[in-house]
Formats: C-alpha cells, structure tokens, sequence
C-alpha cells in the first residue's frame, strides 16, 4: 500500500493498494478532515502515538483482528455501533479527551493515550448502476462495521448521465436524507460518479465531505485526483461545475479487474498523456502492459498530478498542461454525442495536438512517431472523423478558452510539453494540420 499526500488548500492523501475497499470504513473514519476537532486520528484504531490518519487506518487494515488483539475494548465496541450509539459506547468506555462533536458527526472514543475518533455520521455511496451490482455491498459493509450510517443514491452508469438531472437528484437525495455538513458523500465509480458526486459534494450546503474511491484506471489516475468536479450542459462539456478537493481518496487497484477491454484502454489513454507531458521513463515503461504493474503505475500518475495541481490548484497556469489532448479531446466527445469514450477522444487529441506540433515546429518526427506507436498498442485511436472546422466550432464552447483566443498543449518531446496560446481565426488551420496524415 501506498500514501501520496496531496498538499493544496485541502490537504488530502491518496492511499493506493490492493483490497483496500474492505478498508475504506477505517480509512475514512480517519482522513483529516473527517475527523472531529481535537481528535487524536486514529488513535483508536492503531494506539496511535502520532501516526498519521493513514498509517493508523493501515494499521487497522493489517488487521481488523488487530483492534481486538489489542485489546481495544472501545474500539470494538465502535466497530458495532452505530455513529450515534458509538458516543455513548465511547462515554460508558471511559474515554477521556472526546473533541466535541459537530452537529450531523458522529464520535467514537477509546481507550489509549485519551484518543478520539470520529467520522461523519451518514455517508452517502454514489454509484451507477454497473459498479453498485459489483463492489456496493462490499463497501457498505466496511462501512457499516465502522458504524455509518449508509444511504445508496444509483444512477444510470455512462457520460449521458453526467448531467444537471442527476446532479439536482442527488442534492435532493442529501435533503431527503437530512444529510448535514459534517456527513460525507462517496463517490464509489469512474470519473462520471466521482464527477457528479463531487459537484454535489461542493454544492450541498456549500460543502460536505467528500471521498473518491475511484473504480475505473482514468478515475485512479486522473479524475479523482486533483479537485475538478463538473456535470455537462447541452451547450458543452464540464460547463458547470467547482474546484472542489475531496478528503480523501481510496484506490483499491484490484477492482480494475473487472474493466472492459473498452474502459481499461480509456485509462491507458491518459496514462500515456502522463507519460507525454511530464515523465519519459513512464511513457518507455508503457511497453509492459499496465495491467500487470497498476498499483506503480497508477501511483507515478498521481504523483504527477500531485506536482502539478500543488503549484497551480485553480489551473491559472500550469496546470493546463495536463489538457494534453482535451481540446481536441473533448470537441470529439461533445460532436459525437458522447459516444466517443472520454479516453478515447483524449487519444484522438493527443495525436492531433502532436501532429500539428509537428508540422508548427514545435517537435520533431520521431514524438509523433512515439506518440502514435503508444497509442496504436494500446488499440486507441490516433485521428477523428470530424472536420477541421466542425471540430474548431465545437473547440470555441470549450471552458478553456480565454479571451482571444484558447490555450493548447503541444509536446516538444516526450516528456515535455509547452502551453501556446491559438488565436480564434488560427484554431481551424491548427486542428487541420493535426488531422492531415
Ligand atoms: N475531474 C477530472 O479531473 C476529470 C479528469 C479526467 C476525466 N474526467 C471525466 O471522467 C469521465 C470519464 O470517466 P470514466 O472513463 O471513468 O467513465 P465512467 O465513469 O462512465 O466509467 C466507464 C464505465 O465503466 C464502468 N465501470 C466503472 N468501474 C468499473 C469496474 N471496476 N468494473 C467494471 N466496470 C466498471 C462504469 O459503469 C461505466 O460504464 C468523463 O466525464 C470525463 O470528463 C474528469
């Protein structure tokens, strides 16, 4: 198992391994910010001595048994109870030193150096439908043997349901619920859930908790990290949406097992952007299947993201750089009428944006040569259907353009990409030069 910290205005980690879903109850009742003021994180759980959130919750992961081992008799009384009965499971204990519970947190106390810990006292699990029949009982399970309170909000699975439709139900569903800012909402699914979970996540009540447990490869490597959360308007992609970082994220590598072919390709399609834009070691490692190394891959991944998103959270700068192949990317999403995966189409934009770097001069034969090797192997496609100006079109809706004109990420070699401002009456002509083989 592995921690990435991610340090922006909410600090957050990101704990990679396999099997961990079985976990995600601990690790959640855990994370920093769902842990109840003065709270001593994880103490419980681990005897904890200062160890961080996240080595107690691995602690726990060790094993569960090891809570009874020992001899935590608070913490197993914890571990039945529900947030609310906990408190007073926690009282009768004798535990000293509970920070003071919030409204809608529940609290748990035990014994050891006068720990706390709390945890949300309601957690939501937002899934589609093909990852609720798969790992949703899983987790409620973790869940409740940490003792949430869980609620199901399934929505149909694919990108037409990343909408304000789904969005507003949810929101409506927290309400029904009388969730309050101290519950959490979980996104347990691929980038569509964690995308609309966490906009409501950001919306309801200006904030709730929040944790991505991403369960496809593009939601391990991308999506969940980083804080974008959005839905789609008639009139473009992600038109609406918040930076909003979770608290926590949870990738249990072993439920891409369960992949298609199709989705486990989507992921690869923004690995391999990693690889272009900021790390030619990944990109050369990319000949050994991804499958057989995830859990190393998908941490370097998001070790990148981490860098770039700590230098620039709110993407004024930098962190455009990770749109390698999104604008082209996403006019082919939108004109396909999401038919296009979102992996895919960024495949497809990738090898535009290389092409047209080619022919501008910003990087020589052999990248795009790379580039387009990489893509083939991994059975992504490397050109559009659409037409150059069809596409420039569908570009000028995008949320990226600024002004005058849009910014493009173009690689100067592998591992090395540059922003570059395309003027409005040019974009055509750039994309053109993309498309020509
Ligand atoms: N917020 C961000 O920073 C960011 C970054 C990149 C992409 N995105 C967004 O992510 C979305 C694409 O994400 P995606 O490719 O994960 O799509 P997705 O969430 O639609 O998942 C793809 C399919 O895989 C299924 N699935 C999920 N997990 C599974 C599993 N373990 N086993 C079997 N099937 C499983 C889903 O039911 C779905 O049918 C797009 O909307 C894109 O805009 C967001």
């Amino acid at each position: 198992m592995k921690t990435i910290t991610v340090d922006a205005s909410k600090k957050y980690d990101v704990v990679i391994g396999a099997g961990i879903l079985d976990v995600a109850g601990e690790l959640i009742r855990n994370a920093r910010r769902l842990t109840a003021p003065g709270a001593a994180a994880g103490g419980a759980v681990a005897g904890g001595d200062g160890a961080t959130a996240v080595q107690a919750a691995a602690a726990a992961g060790a094993g569960v048994q090891g809570v009874a081992g020992a001899g935590a008799a608070a913490g197993a009384a914890v571990q039945a109870a529900t947030a609310v009965q906990a408190t007073a499971a926690a009282g009768a204990a004798g535990a000293d030193g509970l920070g003071e519970v919030e409204p809608g947190a529940g609290a748990a106390a035990a014994g050891g150096q006068g720990a706390a810990v709390a945890g949300p006292g309601a957690v939501a699990i937002v899934m589609d439908d093909v990852v609720a029949a798969l790992y949703g009982e899983r987790l409620s399970g973790s869940l409740a043997k940490c003792g949430f309170h869980t609620c199901e909000f399934i929505f149909p699975h694919g990108e037409a349901s990343k909408n304000t439709d789904t969005f507003l139900a949810l929101i409506n569903f927290l309400a029904e619920q009388k969730f309050g800012r101290g519950d959490a909402v979980v996104a347990l699914g691929g980038g569509v859930t964690g995308d609309v979970a966490g906009f409501a996540a950001a919306c309801y009540m200006r904030g709730t908790g929040f944790v991505q447990i991403p369960t496809t490869l593009l939601a391990a490597v991308d999506s969940s990290v980083g804080g974008k959360t959005a839905v789609n308007l008639a009139g473009g992609k992600n038109l609406l949406g918040a930076f909003y970082q979770p608290d926590l994220v949870i990738c249990d590598v072993s439920l891409l097992s369960t992949l298609t072919p199709e989705v486990y390709a989507d992921g690869c399609a923004e690995i391999i952007k990693y690889g272009v834009l900021a790390d030619r070691a990944l990109f050369d490692s990319l000949i050994t299947p991804v499958r057989d190394r995830m859990e190393e891959v998908v941490a370097r991944c998001v070790e990148i993201k981490r860098d770039v998103v700590a230098e620039d959270e709110f993407e004024n700068g930098g962190r455009k750089i990770l749109n390698l192949g999104h604008t082209a990317g996403h006019a082919i999403e939108v004109l396909s009428g999401y038919g296009v995966s979102h992996g895919r189409a960024v495949a497809a934009g990738m090898a535009i944006a290389t092409r047209a770097a080619v022919r501008m001069g910003i990087c020589d034969d052999s990248c795009l040569r790379e580039v387009l090797a990489m893509l083939k192997l991994y059975d992504l496609p490397v050109g559009a259907r659409y037409p150059a100006d069809k596409l420039a079109d569908a570009c000028l809706s995008d949320k990226k353009r600024e002004g005058s004109g849009l910014t493009m990420v173009f690689p100067l070699e592998i591992g090395r990409c540059v922003l570059k401002k395309i003027p409005f009456g040019e974009l055509e002509s750039v994309i053109r030069l993309g498309l020509e083989e």
